[in-house]
């Protein structure tokens, strides 16, 4: 059995519940199939990866393409695929200037690096520390887990690198009032993904560029959970019309395909000179290519609208279940195509059983369960999946109040 040599041989990092046993082994659009044959919708997504389904044509066809004409080549040398990518990211974003990497780790690392570069060399000023948000997630190298502002995941890997202090969320007054001489950077996620699905308010995005302004620091956004689409905008700073000094992307970017990207200012990208930061893989030509048309889609007329709308929908579906199922569904969030549903307990119980009936979702510790469906998600499969989800919550609680 594959899952018996899996504990023999790889490293237990990964904390699955009994029933995330799973073996998934072929996937087409919405749809994944087991070993067994059962066929399951796939609203875990890779966790916000796969952003167009499973087997999406067109990736599929130009990561083909380029593995015929080569795979990798190195930095060392010009890349056409990478080229075009950032040329698309650039022309459809705030950012003038792109990092090509392979995770959303590495791209947080690199906005971090950038943003104490750009003030020792640019600024010629000794501001190193950057401010982030308790709740937050910005990855698992140990700078990102220093930035990361949740206790649990610093546990055991002190000494963690210096230069980080966290505020409270969706909370300006709280990020003001940690700024200091050191302070060079803010950095949150628009929307907070890992920590249980809490959109930033319009507000508090804007009031932080306004801090941001007024004390000379560079406002970093992850968009590695919350860009490509999943909100119904390309990132998720459109929605609060402002504009990030840095920002960053990975997960849905390459549609399957790993890579990640920083994005930033023409002014903040001066703080890199050649030999300050690299990567082997960084914009490895087929995971570019693949990028590409992942891109393509969703900015074809009509898409993110579409996404905002069955979004929008979905929520509303889910807002009705709600007032069958008080206090046990506790509040819904989200924003576009990523939605969490509080619950007051029991989420593990809930996500074990739509697994069983066909629905494979994803509970955040044993209050959030969250939807991450592909953006092109039909109607009738989030229907579909919402009738599993009150089958389940039936299932789990007794039978709905209020009917
Ligand atoms: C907002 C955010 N930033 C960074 C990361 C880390 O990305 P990766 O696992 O690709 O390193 C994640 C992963 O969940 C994330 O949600």
């Amino acid at each position: 059995m594959l899952q018996e040599k899996e504990k023999r041989y790889i490293i237990n990092t990964y904390n699955r519940r009994p029933e995330q046993t799973l073996l998934l082994v072929r996937g087409r659009g919405t749809l994944v199939w087991d070993e067994a044959g059962k066929e399951y919708l796939d609203f875990v997504g890779g966790i916000a990866v796969n952003a167009l389904g499973h087997a999406y044509r067109p990736v599929l066809e130009a990561a083909w393409e380029q593995m015929q004409k080569v795979i990798h080549t190195s930095n060392l040398y010009y890349s056409g695929p990478q080229i075009e990518l950032a040329e698309c990211l650039v022309k459809n974003s705030v950012g003038d200037k792109v990092f090509f990497c392979n995770s959303g780790a590495e791209a947080n690392e690199a906005a971090i690096k950038l943003a104490r570069k750009y003030y020792k060399t640019v600024l010629q000023s000794e501001r190193f520390e950057i401010i982030t948000a308790l709740n937050s997630f910005h990855g698992r190298t140990l700078a990102t887990v220093a930035a990361t502002g949740q206790e649990k995941f610093h546990r055991g890997f002190e000494p963690l690198p210096a230069g980080f202090c966290y505020a409270r969320f969706n909370d300006l007054e709280s990020f003001r009032s940690q700024i200091n001489e050191r302070t060079a950077a803010i950095m949150v996620e628009p929307l907070q993904g890992e920590g249980g699905v809490h959109p930033g308010t319009a507000d508090f995005l804007k009031g932080l560029r306004r801090l941001c302004d007024e004390k000379e620091l560079l406002l970093i956004f992850d968009e590695v959970q919350s860009g490509m689409g999943r909100t119904g905008r390309l990132f998720a700073y459109e929605h609060a019309g402002i504009k990030p000094d840095i920002f960053t992307s990975a997960k849905a970017l390459g549609g399957g395909f790993p890579i990640g990207a920083m994005l930033c200012a023409e002014k903040v990208a001066a703080g890199f000179a050649p030999g300050d930061h690299a990567s082997t893989f960084g914009g490895n030509p087929v995971a570019c290519a693949a990028a590409l048309a992942v891109l393509q889609a969703i900015l074809k007329d009509g898409f993110l609208d579409e996404v905002a709308s069955k979004g929008r929908s979905f929520q509303d579906k889910l807002q009705l279940l709600a007032g069958r199922f008080l206090g046990i569904i506790v509040e819904i969030r989200g924003k576009g195509l990523i939605t969490g549903v509080e619950l007051s307990g029991r989420a593990g119980e809930v996500q074990r059983a739509c697994q069983e009936k066909g629905l494979l979702l994803n509970a955040i510790g044993e209050h959030v369960l969250r939807f991450l469906p592909p953006l092109n998600v039909t109607r009738e499969e989030l229907d579909a999946a919402l009738e599993i989800l009150e089958w389940a919550l039936e299932e789990v609680f007794g039978s709905a109040q209020g009917k």
